[in-house]
């Protein structure tokens, strides 16, 4: 039977009637509920209520969510987002105190203490998400630190580009590696990971931290690849520059008509997952993502 659907993610049809459809064109109702399913009704023809439809569509609100780095910044903003949008969400970051002033101005957050660079310290992480969260079916990959690296001033920086590649990249694998296991026991469930337009077009004074954001790129592409037949969704976002502490040190006034604010970036993850759209550049990220050889004689100058 021709069926067409907007939907991204697996739509699953099952016949309520022994009878087989006739051969012939049906114009057809879908009624979706909250939970994610639904019924087939016929508008011409046939009996009413055709099938017992299920639709796994990544709902917005209802979720319990792990924020990595969630205290400050994008994550913060999305973290707020996400609670007033009546979920359960869950931060975790090293600074206790920038987590419990998040906590003071949100005291719906649960907070974590967690350097995710850090192998036990993210094993206790996800050992205390499946026995308190055991219904966690969002991870945001957040966490970020960015240095400056010049290659061509010898070797004394080489131990920061190792710690950029542990929270940056490292941890994001293992994180979500370690909790696909309770994310695919979910009816509906994404791993959100936070890449940068600087993965595309890289800025040369940054480049370890370009280089990760790069990974993260890749690791999304085949991330989805593999868990195309799971109820795992994979989503890119892609921010261009934001008015953050990560970015703080090297924003120039003049580059403020790009500079976004959290706010606004975490409203557009939360589009990203309210209509499945899996790889999103916001903003001026767009110019990164799309004009890399131009935008690289741009920002590099
Ligand atoms: N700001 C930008 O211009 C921009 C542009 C594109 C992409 N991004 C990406 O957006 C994400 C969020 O960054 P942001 O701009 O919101 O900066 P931010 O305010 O500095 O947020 C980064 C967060 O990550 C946490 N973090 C860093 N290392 C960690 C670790 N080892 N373990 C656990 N948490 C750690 C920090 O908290 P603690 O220090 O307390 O651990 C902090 O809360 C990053 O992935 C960044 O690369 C930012």
């Amino acid at each position: 039977m021709p069926f067409q659907s907007h939907f991204q993610t697996d739509l699953v049809i099952k016949c309520c009637s022994p009878h087989r459809v006739f051969p012939t064109i049906l114009l057809i109702e879908i009624v979706i509920n909250s939970s994610g399913t639904g019924q087939v009704f016929s508008i011409t023809g046939c009996p009413r209520r055709l099938f017992e439809l299920e639709v796994h569509v990544m709902k917005v609100s209802g979720n319990t969510i792990l924020i990595t780095g969630g205290a400050t910044g994008i994550g913060f903003a999305l973290a707020e987002a996400f609670v007033d949008l009546g979920n359960k969400v869950v931060i975790c970051g090293r600074r206790r105190n920038k987590l419990l002033a998040a906590k003071k101005k949100n005291p719906q957050l649960e907070i974590r203490v967690c350097d995710v660079s850090r192998s036990a310290s993210r094993t206790a992480l996800v050992r205390s998400m499946a026995q308190r969260f055991p219904s966690l079916n969002i991870l945001v990959n957040n966490a970020g630190i960015q240095r400056p690296f010049d290659f061509s001033k010898g070797t004394r920086d080489l131990h920061q580009a190792d710690q950029e590649i542990a929270t940056n990249l490292v941890a994001p694998i293992h994180l979500s590696a370690l909790l696909l296991p309770l994310l695919r026991k979910q009816s509906q469930a994404a791993i959100v990971n936070i890449s940068s337009g600087l993965g595309f077009t890289p800025l040369a004074a940054v480049p370890v931290y370009c280089a990760t954001k790069a990974a993260i790129h890749s690791l999304s592409l085949s991330l989805r690849h593999q868990l195309s037949n799971t109820r795992v969704c994979v989503f890119e976002i892609v921010p261009p520059m934001v008015a953050t502490e990560l970015a703080g040190r090297r924003q120039r006034p003049e580059e403020d008509e790009y500079i976004m604010s959290s706010d606004a970036v975490a409203k557009e993850i939360v589009r990203a997952i309210e209509t499945e759209t899996y790889e999103v550049p916001v903003g001026a990220a767009v110019n990164l993502y799309e004009k890399r050889d131009q935008m690289f004689s741009a920002i590099n100058e």
